[in-house]
């Protein structure tokens, strides 16, 4: 049995790749072992979203290629790097045996059986089959009690700055009919919670949108989140949303269902907009914190989370403020910061990329600040309340604690039992840190 060893990069719609990538592969007979030195076959999964992403790829071969155990192993080359650079990446990078691309991860097996260490190269930057099979077996998800669920993939709205709608390609709905017979029987299964993912989970338009007739909201994405909230499924998260398709009506659904989990992650990018209409992101200052408003006033707490890029061409200092202003405003539960990479193919990259590094150091800094004060205020708000956990393993500080996300995803970690794994459990928050919450069982 050949041992396969598989390295993820970039997002869960990568992850998810890689777990079906590893249940093909075990079907065909591999095994996907954790351990990289007794494998035969390397995949590495890549991300290309930023240039850092990107070289992570190199070292990780260069690393591979020098090792004693591994000099002799097949490695291929899978995911948004691949798409992008197709056969261009045999002479980036010595090493490399086989490139597959973004929608030919199902044909994992074929490109292993073509290629040859050291001797036969092989490519496949094709088209998804017809009739492709999401299907993940139970013990390749990344989680025994979560599970990731593509509902919309690839990219239409090509921000200036992103490479996603190049490496993933055009926006392709999931039928609701798949979706939500893989959410019954994950439930079945006793998974506890899904992460309904999609570079923009709310432009959602399936092909045929019959099985959610049954169900009202104004855009098929919030009538998709009503369906799957009538499974039963105990928690339903979804990531992201696109703010200028973000209908207010996604609030009045998590109102309505208890199972959809107080969490929103609605990327911002800019608080200018000067900026925001060179990033061609299609929403305004005002009417992104028109939807902050609506999120904010939900009884239910909906916490926000958000991406914030600084430096971005053209960003002036000015720009910069009303960045402040804005994160000030919202407040957020948490978010990540990027500072601006040029990417190569992307409208942007035209764009003098002007801001120095120095001064993309100094507003990142600036901002992190802000973004830390309102995450730290926001964990605050927790102490002395319960908050539902799922048990979703061990700390990695102390087998004593487990970890586990919130409903409305945030860490807590408390002292319990192995028993406790996989469920979910009132916990008293007695302390917060700067990421992390800790309490005790209830
Ligand atoms: N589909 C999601 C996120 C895609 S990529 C969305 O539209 O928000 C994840 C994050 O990476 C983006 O939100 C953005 O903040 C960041 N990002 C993408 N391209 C970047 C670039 N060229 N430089 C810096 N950050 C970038
Ligand atoms: Fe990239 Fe914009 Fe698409 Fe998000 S919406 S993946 S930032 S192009
Ligand atoms: Fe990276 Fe591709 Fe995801 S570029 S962020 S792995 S879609």
């Amino acid at each position: 049995m050949k041992k396969v060893y598989l390295e993820t990069f970039g997002c869960q719609m990568n992850v998810s790749d890689s777990e079906r990538v590893a249940t093909i592969l075990e079907a065909d007979g591999f095994e996907i072992t954790p351990f990289e030195d007794s494998a035969e076959i390397i995949l590495l999964n890549t991300c290309s979203v930023r240039e850092k992403a990107e070289h992570k790829l190199y070292t990780r071969i260069g690393q591979i290629r020098k090792s004693k155990q591994n000099k002799s192993a097949m490695v291929g080359v899978l995911g948004c790097v691949a798409q992008l650079e197709g056969e261009t990446l045999f002479n980036k990078s010595e090493g490399i045996d086989f490139i597959l691309g973004t929608k030919a991860v199902g044909r994992i097996a074929r490109a292993i059986e073509n290629s040859k260490v050291g001797q036969k190269q092989f490519v496949d930057l094709g088209e998804r089959e017809e009739n492709y099979d999401w299907f993940v077996s139970e013990h390749q998800r990344h989680s025994p009690f979560i599970s990731f669920v593509p509902i919309i993939e690839g990219c239409n709205k090509f921000c200036t700055y992103c490479i996603v709608p190049f490496s993933r390609g055009r926006e392709k709905s999931l039928p609701a009919s798949s979706i939500i017979k893989e959410i019954l029987k994950l439930r079945q299964e006793g998974v506890k919670e899904v992460h309904l993912i999609g570079q923009n989970v709310n432009s959602y338009r399936p092909p045929t949108d019959s099985r959610l007739e049954d169900f009202k909201g104004a855009t098929p994405f919030s009538r998709l989140l009503r369906a799957v909230a009538a499974t039963g499924i105990e928690r339903i998260k979804f990531a992201t949303s696109f703010p200028r398709d973000f209908h207010t009506d996604i609030v009045d659904a998590i109102n309505e269902f208890e199972n959809l989990c107080n969490w929103v992650h609605l990327p911002v990018q800019s608080g200018s907009d000067k900026i925001l209409k060179t990033m061609r992101r299609g929403h305004t200052v005002d009417n992104y914190l028109k939807r902050i408003d609506k999120i904010r006033s939900s009884p239910r707490q909906i916490s926000l989370s958000t991406d914030i890029i600084v430096g971005f061409p053209g960003e002036t200092d000015a720009d910069f403020r009303e960045t402040l202003k804005l994160a000030e405003y919202c407040r957020f539960d948490s978010a990540y910061l990027f500072k601006y990479s040029p990417r190569p193919g992307t409208p942007a990259f035209a764009m003098p990329d002007d801001v120095s590094a120095e001064e993309k150091t100094a507003r990142f800094l600036e901002l992190e600040k802000v973004l830390r004060h309102s995450q730290f205020n926001s964990l605050q708000n927790e102490l002395n309340k319960s908050l539902e956990v799922l048990a979703e393993g061990f700390s990695s500080k102390s087998k004593e604690f487990l970890t586990g996300h919130s409903k409305c995803h945030k860490i807590v970690n408390f002292e319990a039992g192995e028993s406790f794994l996989g469920q979910i459990v009132n916990v008293q928050i007695t302390e917060c840190k700067t990421n992390t919450l800790f309490g005790k069982i209830m």
